[in-house]
């Protein structure tokens, strides 16, 4: 099995987690897209969904899905987004598409994650993938020393603006034995707006595609 059918695999098994009804907040990424084509042949029993970023709300929209604006739509009962990492706590680093923020927030509103990747995503210690860090355009170098100091090494993603119109540092050379602990710190750096560690707000479920078939993590 190739990395696509390991990824599809994940995202069919996440339409289980799925309500009755109502609205479902939507990720961003290679393994959501497979979601949302499988999400589109049930979309009638659904009101809608929220969408993390204009690429997954194009997707939506050509699938006839309707996309709903969050402040409208309330708390949701699930979320459903891939992640670049996860450790066994369901800590992510996510951002690699460059959608953290919305990500972020749907997550945050959301009362169940289920994350879906394939197996490669799961780590003992996250960091090896770089460290995705949403910033305010004028704060980049400001923002990038102070990653120097925090023990990253930050490389300027460009000819990339994200759907806020901002920038992304990945910060290369982390080892993250305490993510709760980095995620306060680098949130707390002027000028950052969303750093891609998941720790205060974990997935609650990770589905990963193996070639056992789909295996079910929780914390
Ligand atoms: C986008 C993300 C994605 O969830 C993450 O990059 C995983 O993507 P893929 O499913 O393509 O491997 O965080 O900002």
């Amino acid at each position: 099995m190739n990395a696509d059918e390991l990824k599809r695999q994940a995202a069919e098994a996440a339409i289980e987690y799925l309500p009755d009804g109502g609205i479902v907040g939507v990720g961003t990424g290679s393994t959501v897209n497979f979601f949302i084509d499988a999400f589109a042949k049930i979309k009638g029993r659904f009101e809608g969904a929220v969408s993390s970023s204009e690429s997954s709300t194009d997707r939506m929209k050509k699938h006839g899905i309707p996309v709903l604006d969050l402040n409208a739509a309330g708390q949701l009962d699930v979320y459903v987004d891939g992640a670049d990492e996860s450790n066994r706590h369901l800590h992510l680093i996510k951002g690699g598409g460059g959608a953290l923020t919305r990500e972020k927030i749907v997550a945050a509103a959301s009362k169940t994650f289920v994350c879906i990747a394939d197996e490669s995503k799961l780590v003992d210690i996250l960091g090896k993938f770089p460290l995705p860090v949403e910033v305010i355009p004028m704060a980049r170098s400001y923002v990038a020393r102070e990653l120097v100091k925090l023990g990253g090494n930050p490389v300027w993603r460009e000819n990339f603006v994200t759907d806020n119109g901002n920038l992304i540092l990945d910060v290369h050379d982390l080892e993250i034995m305490e993510p709760a602990k980095l995620e306060t710190q680098i949130n707390q750096l002027a000028g950052v707006v969303t750093v891609g560690i998941f720790a205060h707000r974990p997935a609650d479920v990770l589905i990963l595609g193996s070639r056992e078939g789909p295996k079910t993590i929780k914390p």
